[in-house]
């Protein structure tokens, strides 16, 4: 295997770049295809409990320990009558959803929502519809999940079962409005105001609750960044958080520009820091508003977005190769050298629907980027850190001059663990490490590793191990001698640091 010069990390526990925002290990659930139906809900599956949730997806969702799920949309969002999704099932009624052209059952809302949320420890996060829904609408739902019984709403609640309030803190004032694919597009400075009366009205309901305005549904949109600016400046006071949306992908089959898609992802959030620093100095604002990358993942391959009015058809079911596993890494990477920005993430979807599991009726899939994201679930925690990497580079089309490596680190002072992700962008070079550990000495290191020759490779129901993380032995950590980074490979240590 043809080996490039060594890379050198320094790594310093005191250089802090931020605590690790826990919500940055969320995951986004839409009704899109087969999500919610057919993927969480699926009352006909041998899998599934007596809710009629699957008991293999539950348990897939709770070994990643997503801190958070986004709901109920995405598109759909923009369309959605959330009355149309509570009270006794058999009153509910179907409804045409125009975002994928397909038909809504209700028969899994809120409710059974914040139910699935709770069966997996995780926060609910809900949207309110900004596109045919008013800023009433938005406000009631509120009451409905938060007040105290004894008003119109909260007592639908009570009367639905729920007597305890749901308390959801996390809010999205719609979903992508600057789209013009979006039911009920608005301009920036119409959503601006509408976004900032529903703000008012919603926390009139519950000051606790924490909102996140949309943003740009990409960095690739026309009205990029200036949407944003706009929107902001009517709503900074009012908001804790602004929302950024990416997909990437590689359409050119390019995989050397595609691996260094990292360096178009932090060129976007400086950008939006930005942004944001230009509008509270603008507003003379005393607080500060973060990022929410509350849709991110890779999506080209699968362009199947019409159902054809059917319930729960088969959209954008996205494969997962090592690449796209390579790329997932580097962007959980890019969270990490960013938390000081960056406070909520959302892997779009979570099942099935451009998802890290795959579902049919009676088995379960997970996909390459399953492996990742379940690494830095897990590993990521305290501190990130801010380490100096030396690597060798190459050239690639898109991006120019790129290091081979990317790396992030995070240290946690309390236990004393720290975690390293390192990705080798190279498709054909190892790249040897050396370590240079500044105030600290890596005890009980262990290791994770995917690699691979083949960037395209893929799992399936028939083969579900060909791309997935393995145990590595890692003794070298500990001995100062050098660790190999192999071509096309993300690695994950553990250790301990004292
Ligand atoms: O996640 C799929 C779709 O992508 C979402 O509905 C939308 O918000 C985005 O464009």
């Amino acid at each position: 295997m043809p080996q490039s010069e060594a890379a050198h990390i320094h790594i310093d526990v005191n250089r802090v770049i931020s605590p690790v925002s826990p919500l940055l290990f969320s995951g986004f659930a839409e009704h899109m295809g087969r999500c919610i139906y057919g993927g969480i809900y699926e009352p006909d599956s041998p899998r599934a409990d007596e809710k009629g949730l699957r008991r293999d997806v539950l348990a897939a969702l709770r070994e990643l320990n997503l801190r958070s799920i986004r709901y109920p949309g995405g598109n759909f969002l923009s369309g959605y009558h959330w009355e149309d999704g509570i009270g006794p099932r058999e009153r509910r009624q179907a409804r045409r959803d125009l975002a994928w052209q397909s038909v809504e059952s209700n028969q899994f809302g809120t409710d059974e929502f914040i139910d699935f949320c709770r069966q997996i420890n995780t926060e609910p996060m809900l949207g309110v519809n900004m596109g045919t829904g008013s800023i009433q609408d938005a406000a009631n739902l509120v009451e409905y999940c938060n007040s105290p019984p004894g008003t119109k709403y909260a007592d639908m609640r009570v009367a639905n079962g729920y007597s305890d309030p749901h308390a959801v803190r996390y809010w999205c004032i719609g979903n992508e409005m600057d789209g013009p694919w979006q039911i009920g597009h608005l301009e920036a400075e119409e959503y601006g105001r509408k976004a900032l009366e529903a703000a008012k009205m919603m926390r009139w309901h519950d000051p606790d609750i924490e909102l996140v305005l949309c943003g740009s549904s990409s960095s690739a949109m026309p009205t990029y960044p200036e949407w944003d600016r706009v929107a902001l400046e009517h709503c900074y006071d009012h908001v804790d958080y602004h929302s950024m949306h990416y997909y990437a992908a590689n359409r050119d089959d390019d995989t050397d520009s595609y691996l260094a898609t990292a360096v178009g992802l932090e060129d976007y959030v400086a950008t939006l820091e930005g942004v944001l620093r230009y509008v509270r100095a603008k507003t003379r604002s005393k607080r500060d508003v973060f990022l929410s990358w509350d849709e991110w993942n890779i999506w080209y391959k699968n362009q199947q977005m019409q159902g054809g009015w059917r319930e729960a058809p088969r959209l954008i079911e996205e494969v997962y190769n090592l690449e796209d596993a390579l790329v997932a890494a580097q962007w959980l990477n890019v969270f990490l050298r960013r938390a000081d920005v960056l406070k909520i993430a959302c892997l779009a979807q979570i099942v099935n629907v451009i998802a890290p599991i795959l579902t049919e009726t009676d088995a379960l899939l997970k996909q390459s980027i399953y492996y990742p994201f379940l690494l830095f679930c897990r590993l990521a925690s305290g501190n990130s850190l801010d380490v100096l990497v030396e690597a060798p580079r190459h050239e690639t089309q898109q991006y120019g001059d790129v290091p081979l490596l990317d790396v992030a680190a995070t240290h946690d002072p309390d236990s004393r663990l720290g975690a390293l992700f390192l990705v080798n962008r190279s498709q054909s070079e190892a790249v040897s490490l050396n370590f240079n550990w500044q105030n600290v000495r890596p005890r009980n290191a262990r290791a994770w590793q995917m690699r691979g020759t083949d960037p395209k490779a893929a799992n399936s129901f028939e083969e579900p191990n060909r791309v997935v993380a393995r145990p590595l032995p890692v003794q070298s950590v500990e001995t100062g001698s050098d660790l190999l980074l192999p071509p096309l490979s993300f690695t994950a240590l553990e250790m301990m640091l004292r």
